[in-house]
């Protein structure tokens, strides 16, 4: 039992340690912003698509998939399969990045345009193996208002976790930009995306949208998001 107690005790004083060490070494004066991680392994994925990822996608979304705020282009780590595929063939196939509006959307579909179905399966399963999480930019925000929305509005298709669920297709949240959040939750509440015919789960996001109006709320939601873990491995 001592023994016992003994080796809990080191071990929870070397994991607090651990933490302490992270979060040391996260805040180090570097020009990241705070909450962007990047992990090494990148360099060790070895997949046939890397290198069109890194020719064609890279230059937009970043060389690890985190996302570029100032091109508006998103995280595209932590995200299902299902729903990479689906995205990818919606912004080849017109479905997705078409609306008059939809400015960013119509140059993600222009990036996507010549290439092929294989070419698509190959980044889509490029994408899940991507190791970094999303640069996050908002500095505060009401974490419990937004805990609060999320789970009595969201987490019915998103799951309490904002993991997603494959069976109503919904995909994950946690793990994608704040500001992302934000920019795709106005674009379904205008129509701007899940208009077209053919799309057929933007169309829920569009029926769904109204029933948050407020977009301080939407953005507390985005930050309440931005705190919960994420997996890389589905
Ligand atoms: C010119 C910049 C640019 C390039 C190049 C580009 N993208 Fe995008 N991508 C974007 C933008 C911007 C969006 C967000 C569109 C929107 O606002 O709806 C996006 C969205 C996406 C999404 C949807 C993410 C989600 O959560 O729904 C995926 C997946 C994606 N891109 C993958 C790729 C892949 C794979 C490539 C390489 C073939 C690529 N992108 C090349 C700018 C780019
Ligand atoms: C009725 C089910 C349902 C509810 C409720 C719902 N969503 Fe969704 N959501 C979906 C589906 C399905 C998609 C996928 C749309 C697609 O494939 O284009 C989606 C997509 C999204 C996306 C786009 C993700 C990306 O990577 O581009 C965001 C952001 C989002 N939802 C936010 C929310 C928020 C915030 C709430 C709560 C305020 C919410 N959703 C409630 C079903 C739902």
């Amino acid at each position: 039992m001592k023994a016992d107690g003994l080796t809990r005790a080191t071990l929870s004083s070397s994991l607090l340690l651990t933490l302490l060490l992270a979060n040391f070494l996260s805040g180090c004066g570097d020009s990241q912003p705070p909450k962007q991680i990047i992990s090494e392994n990148f360099a060790h994925i070895d997949h046939d698509a890397k290198p069109l990822w890194l020719s064609n996608c890279a230059n937009c979304h970043g060389a690890t998939g985190g996302g570029n705020v100032d091109l508006s282009a998103p995280a595209v780590t932590g995200l299902q399969a299902w729903y990479l595929a689906r995205q990818l063939h919606h912004f080849k196939n017109g479905i997705r990045g078409t609306h008059a509006k939809d400015a960013t959307g119509g140059q993600m579909a222009e990036a996507i345009k010549n290439l092929n179905e294989a070419e698509l399966d190959g980044l889509t399963e490029l994408m899940t193996l991507l190791p970094s999480t999303a640069a996050q930019t908002f500095p505060s925000g009401d974490e419990a208002r937004g805990k609060d929305y999320h789970n009595n509005l969201c987490s019915a298709c998103h799951g309490s976790d904002g993991k997603g669920n494959e069976a109503l297709q919904a995909p994950s949240l946690a793990g994608l930009n704040d500001w992302y959040i934000v920019n795709q939750y106005e674009k379904f509440r205008l129509g701007i995306r899940g208009s077209h015919p053919e799309d057929h789960y933007g169309a829920q996001m569009v029926r769904f949208a109204p029933a948050v109006k407020d977009a301080e709320v939407v953005r507390d939601i985005a930050y309440y998001l931005t705190t919960l873990p994420i997996d890389t491995d589905q």
